[in-house]
């Protein structure tokens, strides 16, 4: 993660940091910890929607505050046949449509932009990208150190490694003054067998050392601040396990449905798209020990072993454990949506999950007897991030003759989006004459007394990247874990011959099937009305 904790005074995360006038920051001013390596950022995948979206418009925002190397050139790369202003002229579009354009800055970012068509089975096409890239380098002194990023579908990802490693782009450079890494974007694979072949493959032309496996979910600012919350607190450590806590949520919810995606989608379905990464992360992070060092490879080493604690789920009674769902139409934000099985490119009988419940279980001694229910859905009524830590109720009630038994017991909510916000719920009593009780919630908004620049997701996965940072990325035996415990789950879902009655539809714009409203009222209470 850019920006380590421990450096004196300011602890701030971020590694560009700028108009923090409580930490005697000039208004403007951006602090950068360390140089950055210059380097050559390549995006293969150049003309579809994640390099619109996301990727151009990050680089964008970092190149603003400051926050890319110099130089940094940058090279999409696709099969179209586009010229260097065709790629100009779109990422102007993109960003110009991501509303970050700065008029007076977008000149001097163009300039670094580069197009090269690229043959993804070709591996003369890859001998013309080396040539290319070497004549860019010289121009551009960008060291020979080299970012390749896979913006591209999975099932490219194989050759494209094995094309770079024989046109000789994955070594470090003869002279051994420049670098190569690689960025793999999810899915990494689609089951444990897969994931370990592309593993191998990645492994034939790269080192573990030069392959980042993105998880954007980890750059959120409340994910990252999970750590610091629970670490570099003493009050919460203490009472972060089975003897306080009852249960945990981890909910992911969207209003989106499954949108241009189908034939990623169908394939995929919530389990493979959200629960084998971003979910398996969050769980981690609300349920792994403290590392002895706040470093990419202890970080990584607590998580595994949370995911090798993992209770299996396979053979339990399904419905018990797992509630499968698939939006049908209905209303969001007052607008008619369809249901899955008329979206464009689905299948109208498909079977694809596109809201899961899972409530699964850490066996050890922290957590033994907890459960952790996790939830991820389409097309629900809001976009909604948060982890839910709900404590037991109090061991004895000297109120109950007033009160009777029943006190709210307390409850933490780590928002993640919309809100970055941290909530705490406890009991007050009511001010008068009689001795009633409230429920009050203690409030913090992440970004409270801050006014300096954020940096979303992409700009701070790709700027770790550039440092050479693996903290805000799987490691291979995270995701293996993580595949062993879902494989035997989607197998069973996938092959079992009550599949079609096991998925339970639900209206767009509700909280998600029937079946799951205990659960859900019992995770969220009155919150999600
Ligand atoms: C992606 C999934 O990884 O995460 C999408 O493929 C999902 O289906 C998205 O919509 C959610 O990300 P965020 O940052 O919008 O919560």
């Amino acid at each position: 993660m850019a920006g380590h904790l421990g450096k004196g005074e300011e602890t701030l995360e971020t590694i560009v940091k700028s108009k923090a006038p409580d930490l005697g920051i000039p208004p403007g001013a951006c602090v950068i910890e360390g140089s950055l390596d210059p380097c050559t950022i390549l995006i293969f995948g150049a003309s579809g929607d994640l390099t619109a979206r996301k990727l151009v418009p990050a680089l964008y925002n970092l190149y603003l505050n400051d926050g890319l190397p110099k130089p940094c050139l940058i090279v999409g790369c696709a099969r179209k046949k586009w010229t260097r202003s065709d790629f100009q002229g779109r990422m102007e579009n993109a960003i110009k449509k991501a509303g970050n354009m700065d008029t007076s800055k977008w000149p001097s970012f163009a300039a670094s932009l580069y197009f090269h068509p690229l043959e993804y089975d070709s591996p003369q096409s890859f001998k013309k990208l080396a040539d290319f890239l070497r004549d860019i380098d010289k121009k551009g002194s960008t060291g020979g150190n080299r970012i390749f990023y896979l913006a591209i579908p999975p099932f490219l990802y194989k050759a494209t490694a094995q094309m770079l490693g024989r046109a000789g782009l994955s070594v470090k450079s003869a002279r051994g003054n420049g670098w190569s890494r690689i960025v793999v974007e999810k899915p990494f694979g689609r089951d444990l067998k897969t994931a370990i072949d592309l593993n191998q493959t990645l492994h034939e032309s790269f080192q573990e050392n030069q392959i980042y496996r993105i998880d954007h979910y980890l750059a959120k600012e409340t994910v990252q601040n999970m750590m610091i919350f629970r670490f570099g607190n003493t009050i919460f450590e203490p009472i972060w396990n089975r003897e306080y806590i009852d249960y945990v949520g981890i909910i992911a919810a969207e209003t989106l449905g499954v949108e241009h995606r189908a034939g990623y989608y169908e394939q995929a379905g919530v389990l493979r798209d959200m629960f084998q990464n971003h979910m398996m992360q969050l769980l981690a992070l609300t349920a792994m020990e403290p590392p002895s060092l706040f470093e990419a490879d202890r970080v990584r080493d607590e998580k595994v072993k949370v995911f090798r604690s993992l209770k299996p789920l396979a053979n339990t009674g399904q419905e018990e454990n797992l509630i499968l769902g698939q939006y049908a139409s209905g209303t969001i934000d007052g607008k008619k949506v369809p249901g899955y099985r008329d979206e464009s490119g689905v299948n109208p009988e498909s079977l694809t999950p596109t809201f899961a419940m899972m409530r699964v279980f850490i066996d050890n001694w922290r957590w033994r007897g907890v459960p952790f229910y996790m939830v991820s859905g389409k097309r629900l009524p809001k976009k909604l991030t948060e982890i839910v830590i709900q404590f037991r109720g109090v061991p004895h009630s000297m109120f109950r003759t007033i009160l009777g038994e029943h006190i709210m017991a307390n409850q933490l909510i780590l928002g993640v989006q919309p809100d970055e916000r941290i909530t705490l719920t406890f009991q007050t009593k009511n001010p008068g004459a009689t001795f009633c009780l409230r429920s009050v919630t203690m409030d913090f908004n992440y970004y409270q007394n801050y006014s300096g620049p954020i940096l979303d997701a992409y700009e701070k996965v790709l700027l770790d990247c550039i440092q050479g940072d693996h903290l805000l990325f799987w490691r291979q035996d995270g995701v293996e874990l993580c595949w062993s415990f879902l494989s035997p789950i989607l197998e069973q879902c996938e092959t079992c011959p009550e599949r079609a009655e096991q998925l339970h539809l639900y209206e767009s714009g509700t909280w998600g099937p029937q079946a799951t409203q205990a659960w859900m009222r019992q995770i969220t209470g009155s919150r999600l009305r």
